[in-house]
C-alpha cells in the first residue's frame, strides 16, 4: 500500500482527544479494556512492561495497573502531547511511525499492544515485526481491530429482511485489501480525514506467521447497547449476532 500516505490522526487529534478524554470512549469503557486487560494476564508476569503501539492520546496507560511501565509511540504530535500531560511516572510516549525502526532501545517488552491502530496504519507487516522485535521470546501481542469481517468501511452496511422480521449485515466485498478515506466530519470544509486499511483474516494471520507469532486466541466482541422503540428487537438481535471487534492475542515464537 501507499508509503507516502499521511496516516496520522494529526488532523482530528483535538476531536479525538476529546472523543477519548480521561477515561476512553464509551467503546474503550465498555467493551475494548474490560475485556482486554484479562487478556493480558499482567499478574502472571514477574516484571511486565508494555509497549503500545498506534497508542493515540495513551488512554490504555491509565487503565493498566501503577505498577506496570508502559511505553507508547504514536504518529500524530498533538496526541502525544495529550499523552504525555496525563502521564504517571511509570509512563513514556514518543512520537514515531510503528512501522518504521522505532527509536526505542528496549527489546524484552513483555507485551505490545496494538488497540484499534492496525487498521489505520498502510504497512501492518511492518507493524507486527517491530512488535516482535521489540518483544522477548514469549512475549504477548494483543490487536484489538474493528472486526475486519463486519466492519470493513464503505463495503459493509445493515440491511432489514421485512419477511424474516431481522436486520442483516450486507457484505459488499471482502478478500480485497482495501486502502479506504474516511470523512470525519461529512459536510464540514476543510474537510479532515483518516485512512483505513482494510485486510481479510488470512492477511492476519499471515502477516502474524511471518513476524514471527502464534495465535493463542481470537475473540470477537459485541457491543453491549440496547435499542428501544419500535426496531428494537431486530437491532438488538443483529447487536449480538454481529461482533464490532475483533482481537487476537499471539505470542512471539521466534
Ligand atoms: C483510532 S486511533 C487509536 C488510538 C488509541 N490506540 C486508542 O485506542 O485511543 C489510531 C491511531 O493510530 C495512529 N497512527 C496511524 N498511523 C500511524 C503510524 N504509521 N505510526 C504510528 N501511529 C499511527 C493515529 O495517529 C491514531 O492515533
Amino acid at each position: 500500500m501507499d508509503s507516502k500516505l499521511k496516516t496520522d490522526w494529526e488532523d482530528v487529534g483535538q476531536w479525538y482527544d476529546t472523543q477519548v478524554g480521561n477515561l476512553g470512549h464509551y467503546y474503550h469503557r465498555q467493551v475494548i479494556f474490560p475485556k482486554l486487560l484479562p487478556l493480558l494476564s499482567l499478574e502472571t508476569f514477574d516484571s511486565p512492561a508494555l509497549l503500545d503501539l498506534g497508542c493515540g492520546q495513551g488512554i490504555l496507560a491509565r487503565y493498566l495497573p501503577i505498577h506496570v511501565p508502559y511505553w507508547g509511540v504514536d504518529l500524530a504530535p498533538s496526541l502525544i502531547t495529550q499523552a504525555k500531560k496525563r502521564a504517571s511516572a511509570q509512563h513514556q510516549f514518543y512520537k514515531g511511525d510503528i512501522c518504521k525502526p522505532l527509536h526505542i532501545d528496549k527489546q524484552d517488552f513483555t507485551h505490545v499492544t496494538l488497540v484499534l491502530a492496525l487498521q489505520n496504519v498502510a504497512h501492518p507487516d511492518k507493524a507486527l515485526a517491530n512488535a516482535a522485535h521489540h518483544l522477548q521470546p514469549g512475549g504477548i501481542l494483543a490487536i484489538v481491530l474493528n472486526h475486519p469481517c463486519f466492519r470493513i468501511p464503505r463495503q459493509s452496511s445493515w440491511g432489514i429482511d421485512t419477511n424474516k422480521k431481522l436486520q442483516y449485515r450486507r457484505i459488499d466485498t471482502y478478500l480485497q485489501p482495501l486502502k479506504i478515506p474516511i470523512h470525519m466530519h461529512p459536510g464540514q470544509k476543510p474537510a479532515k480525514t483518516t485512512w483505513s486499511f482494510h485486510h481479510s483474516l488470512s492477511d492476519f494471520s499471515r502477516f502474524l506467521a511471518d513476524a514471527g507469532f502464534a495465535i493463542l486466541l481470537i475473540e470477537e466482541w459485541a457491543s453491549d447497547k440496547i435499542s428501544s422503540g419500535a426496531a428494537a428487537k431486530m437491532e438488538n438481535g443483529a447487536r449480538k449476532e454481529f461482533p464490532l471487534f475483533l482481537t487476537f492475542l499471539a505470542q512471539k515464537i521466534s
